[in-house]
């Protein structure tokens, strides 16, 4: 017998520390002169390239962004540190990761109005584990006092989608009664803070989201239609750390590969069409067009992305609430993006409204959830 499966509660961790376009751009500038004034032989003698300074008109103007939440502020806008700097925890204390995912699953038992018995399964979906293993999502599970199992996963910034879409196949098939899926997303210590290319993307948070088979939510709940997953390889979006870099020459140096990489264009050109299509045949498939759909809960990178695929799907320019954007509070989450978007608006579905949460980036990949509301 095959189960419905629901989406019944949402959870956001928001780290507390925000930085503004404005404290980003002062600490990358002063990088920036820093570095010139060290290398100023170098530079007169054409062997490096002078940096340019960044500037905040760009970064709103290119991407729609205006803050960032972080774990830690006083490393990242340090130009003479340029990342964030993390205290060394004990093995015997929760993990970063845990402790932020763990506060967002909390949110989303309490939201759902259930408890840790009632879960069955925690994936950890996230673009980058802070350990190789024991996996995250066994911590978080430990931490919460869920039994069961739990396991990693990693679909860059489509993990939240990818792994909803493995959670509410195992509630329809039978094998569980619920899942918490768990974003914990620390971009910022994979971003670059060293090039203005791209130090204005990233953002730190933590999404979790319970589904349970329909017939057990406490309440009103967010049926899972259908889910779809793509993927298409790409190196436009790729970081090269991994645990073979100690067996490589030159593996340990200071490499710009070590950290998030994109070209930035190729990105825009080629995932656009992707995701309209993707999203298009998705609801075609289920015999709805877009004027069915309520809202669009888009992944959050750049806000020009979002207008597009708005306009794209719905064949006209998206009304105020159809595409709500969070980027420019909490930049590019990477996978927790739409989950945000998703938790931050959507309490206002009527019962039989539509939506479609979808996410899109590195891989390339493309992850979708068509919901139905049920209050
Ligand atoms: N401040 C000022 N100028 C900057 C700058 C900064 N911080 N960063 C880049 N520039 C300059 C560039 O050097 C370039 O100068 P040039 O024309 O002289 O070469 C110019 O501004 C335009 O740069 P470009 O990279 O073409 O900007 P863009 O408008 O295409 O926007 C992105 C760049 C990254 C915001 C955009 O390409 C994008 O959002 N791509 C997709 C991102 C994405 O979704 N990634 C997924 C990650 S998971």
């Amino acid at each position: 017998m095959e189960h419905i499966a629901a989406i019944t509660g949402t959870g956001v961790f928001t780290p507390e520390k925000i930085i503004t376009n404005a404290e980003l751009v002062t600490a990358f500038n002063a990088y920036a002169d820093k570095t010139n004034a060290e290398n100023a032989d170098a530079i007169a003698a054409g062997d490096m390239v002078a940096l340019e300074h960044s500037s905040e008109e760009f970064i709103t103007k290119a991407s729609g962004i205006e803050q960032r939440f972080v774990i830690d502020k006083s490393g990242i806008l340090d130009p003479a540190v340029m990342h964030p700097l993390l205290r060394q925890r004990p093995d015997d204390e929760p993990s970063l990761m845990a402790e932020m995912g763990f506060d967002a699953a909390q949110k989303a038992l309490t939201q759902a109005g259930k408890g840790p018995a009632d879960v069955d399964a925690v994936i950890c979906a996230a673009s980058n584990m802070e350990r190789a293993y024991p996996a995250v999502a066994i911590e978080i599970q430990d931490l919460l006092g869920v039994d069961g199992f739990a396991f990693d996963m990693n679909v860059a910034c489509s993990s939240a989608t990818f792994g909803i879409q493995a959670a509410s196949d195992m509630i329809r098939s039978g094998s569980i009664r619920s899942a918490l899926v768990i974003n914990p997303e620390i971009c910022s210590a994979h971003l670059e803070w060293r090039d203005r290319d791209c130090h204005f993307i990233f953002g730190d948070v933590a999404t979790a989201t319970l589904i349970e088979r329909a017939e057990d939510a406490a309440g009103s709940y967010f049926e899972i239609k259908s889910t779809r997953c793509s993927t298409v390889f790409s190196n436009n979006i790729r970081n090269n750390n991994g645990f073979l870099r100690r067996s490589r020459p030159d593996g340990v140096k200071d490499r710009r590969d070590m950290q998030f990489m994109q070209n930035g264009r190729k990105v825009f050109k080629e995932v656009l069409p992707l995701v309209a299509k993707h999203i298009s045949s998705h609801i075609e498939d289920e015999g709805l067009n877009s004027d069915n759909l309520k809202r669009l809960w888009l992944h959050q990178a750049n806000k020009a992305m979002n207008d597009f695929i708005g306009k794209k799907v719905l064949g006209r320019t998206p009304e105020p609430g159809e595409q709500p954007n969070i980027l420019q509070d909490y930049a590019n989450t990477s996978s927790a993006g739409s989950i945000i978007t998703f938790a931050k608006y959507s309490g206002d579905f009527q019962d039989g409204d539509y939506g479609l949460i979808c996410s899109f980036g590195a891989g390339y990949s493309v992850g979708s959830v068509l919901v139905r509301r049920h209050a």
